[in-house]
């Protein structure tokens, strides 16, 4: 990349060496100097480079980026910046109520304010817990100057008893033991406990270690970033040269809008089918996307995606866990099979001034047990499928985690391959479900498929993890793992449950699922991508007639602001008046006083 050194002027001299503003100037001076700064070198030619500090008591999975700040502003400074650390609003997945999901969009808002108002020139996004990663992206997207991302790296491996324990994915292989009766309470909280042995965010391929994956599919990392566990030496290392990069990147001007493209999205989508990658990757790209001002749809999900086969031996999907594929390559060696299969555009810029091509290198799998070569996949066809049908306009299904038993209980029939018809059974929210899910009276059998809503964008509010709903707990003792699942939310990465999710519109809007009934008959059929209530137009037309919208109960301010301004997630679940806003770094704000 070009560094256009000479001439060059950093928007933070705006705020630090104005003089046509000599009282403004000093006022910007004093109080940055009483901190470690000098005047000689804020007002010196050097680049102040943010470091967006997502870690903090309340959010553990980015803990560790606490400790990484040194390293990151030693980069920093050795390569002529001015670090300037400031704190992100937390996300926490396993600690914010309703949902942390409510959160990503706050954050992004504030680092939006952040990044605009205040003297910086390039920034470090630390990035680790599901939220964090797409909030500070679309954050930075939306502002527009020079942005890295750097993840505090997966956990070490959980194990118990002689296997691995990875993070989430336990709980639900747990709940379904406790269920039927063979482990007991303490047992339960012993096994999930295990899987989380250090610092650093789910060591699953969840949704954290996706997004990080994303981020660096995309091209906003270095490369290797995303899979290096947070205790290893690496991750130091790796800060470090974050640091050094990023004031290099502020020099070159490479801006998001310079990596972020279109065919950079269609490189993510592919990289998360390889992956085995979370469902919520597609709402959170699709809202990184629509801050970038670049085409995506959720439908391109199915159409690039889909016919991606699964490389990386990963749980949920697999089963080796985050320190396995760090050593196998990270994502550099996925993207270096797919590379070789043709499957990527090698031509997008990527963080480290270099097209993908040549960041890439020569990087290939390290262990074809733990990441296979494209022609030796664990499955074909990986990625999601994007259903429709007159419950919804959009929902996804993640199909590399379709056991065989479930396809042969569900989707296999004489002459009717991956068609299922079946009563729906109907809940109106994660309460509901547990009040009611083992109610004889409901008449759950090895038939039913399970519906929750209300649960979305505006009805939970922020859309929960609660459609990987379990069946009850006489058919998990009857050896029924799984039921077919449906709802308007969302659910946990680490789920190894196929459910249909993120349907959109959500039934608090009035989606079609608002409109189905405990005891119709729906048709899935994934050959068409379909899901259908069979029910007639006329009955169908009658009860959209006699709907009305659920009461909201907002608890806090945000969440009222949140739900008036939200979309669905089939369009990312974003503010929709915020994704008009693009490139505002340009627009430089007024003085305050
Ligand atoms: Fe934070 Fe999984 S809960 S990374
Ligand atoms: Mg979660």
């Amino acid at each position: 990349m070009a560094d256009t050194r000479a001439n060059r002027r950093f928007r933070s001299q705006e705020w630090f060496d104005n003089p046509n503003n000599p009282g403004m100037t000093a006022l910007y001076l004093e109080r940055y100097q009483n901190q470690e700064f000098t005047r000689a070198e804020l007002q010196s030619e050097r680049p102040v480079i943010g470091i967006a500090n997502t870690g903090s008591d309340l959010a553990p999975c980015n803990k560790i980026h606490v400790f990484l700040m040194d390293r990151i502003k030693a980069g920093i400074r050795d390569a002529g910046g001015i670090p300037m650390e400031f704190p992100v609003h937390p996300i926490q997945e396993t600690g914010k109520r309703p949902t942390a999901a409510l959160d990503r969009n706050l954050a992004y808002l504030s680092l939006v304010e952040v990044l605009h108002g205040y003297p910086i020139d390039a920034v470090v996004l630390t990035t680790g817990c599901d939220k964090t990663t797409p909030a500070m992206l679309m954050g930075a997207a939306t502002v527009d100057i020079p942005a890295i991302a750097l993840n505090g790296g997966p956990m070490l491996d959980g194990w118990w008893k002689g296997r691995r324990a990875g993070s989430g994915t336990i709980v639900w292989e747990s709940r379904r033991l406790l269920a039927e009766g063979s482990i007991d309470y303490d047992e339960f909280m012993a096994r999930v406990c295990a899987s989380a042995p250090s610092l650093g965010h789910c060591n699953t391929m969840g949704t954290a270690s996706t997004m990080n994956a994303m981020a660096e599919a995309l091209g906003m990392t270095l490369p290797g970033a995303a899979a290096i566990p947070a205790p290893f030496r690496e991750r130091m290392e790796m800060a470090y040269l974050t640091g050094r990069r990023i004031v290099e990147m502020a020099w070159e001007d490479l801006k998001p809008s310079d990596i972020l493209t279109r065919a950079a999205f269609e490189n993510a989508i592919v990289v998360n089918g390889a992956i085995g990658g979370s469902t919520n990757a597609p709402p959170h790209l699709q809202a990184i996307a629509r801050h970038a001002g670049v085409e995506l749809d959720v439908t391109d999900w199915e159409r690039v995606g889909y016919d991606v086969p699964l490389l990386l031996n990963m749980q949920p999907a697999g089963e080796y866990l985050g320190e396995s594929f760090f050593r196998a390559g990270g994502v550099p060696a996925v993207m270096g099979e797919l590379a070789q299969a043709g499957r990527l555009h090698l031509g997008c810029m990527t963080a480290s001034g270099r097209p993908l091509a040549e960041a890439l290198g020569d990087a290939r799998s390290r262990d074809e047990d733990v990441i296979r070569p494209h022609d030796r996949p664990l499955r074909t066809r990986a990625g999601f499928k994007v259903l429709t049908g007159n419950l919804f306009a959009s929902a996804l299904m993640k199909t590399s985690v379709i056991s065989e038993e479930f396809r042969r209980r569900f989707l296999s029939r004489e002459g009717q391959e991956d068609v299922h018809e079946a009563r729906a059974v109907v809940f109106e929210g994660p309460e509901d479900y547990h009040d009611r899910i083992n109610d004889p009276d409901l008449g759950i059998d090895e038939t039913a498929m399970l519906f929750i809503r209300n649960v979305g964008c505006v009805g939970y509010p922020g859309s929960a993890e609660v459609v990987n709903m379990q069946p009850p707990d006489a058919l998990i003792r009857a050896g029924v793992a799984h039921l077919p699942t449906v709802g308007d939310g969302r659910q946990s990465g680490t789920s190894e449950s196929p459910s249909i999710l993120n349907a959109s519109p959500e039934a608090a809007v009035g989606g079609g699922l608002a409109l189905l009934q405990t005891g119709d008959r729906v048709r899935l059929d994934l050959n068409e991508s379909r899901l259908d209530a069979l029910v007639d137009e006329a009955e169908w037309e009658a009860r959209r007639a006699a709907w009305t919208p659920p009461e909201l109960h907002h608890q806090t301010p945000w969440q009222e602001i949140y739900r008036t301004h939200v979309g669905q997630l089939g369009e990312g679940g974003c503010l929709e008046l915020a994704t008009a806003y693009q490139r505002i770094a340009r627009d430089l704000p007024r003085d305050n006083h």
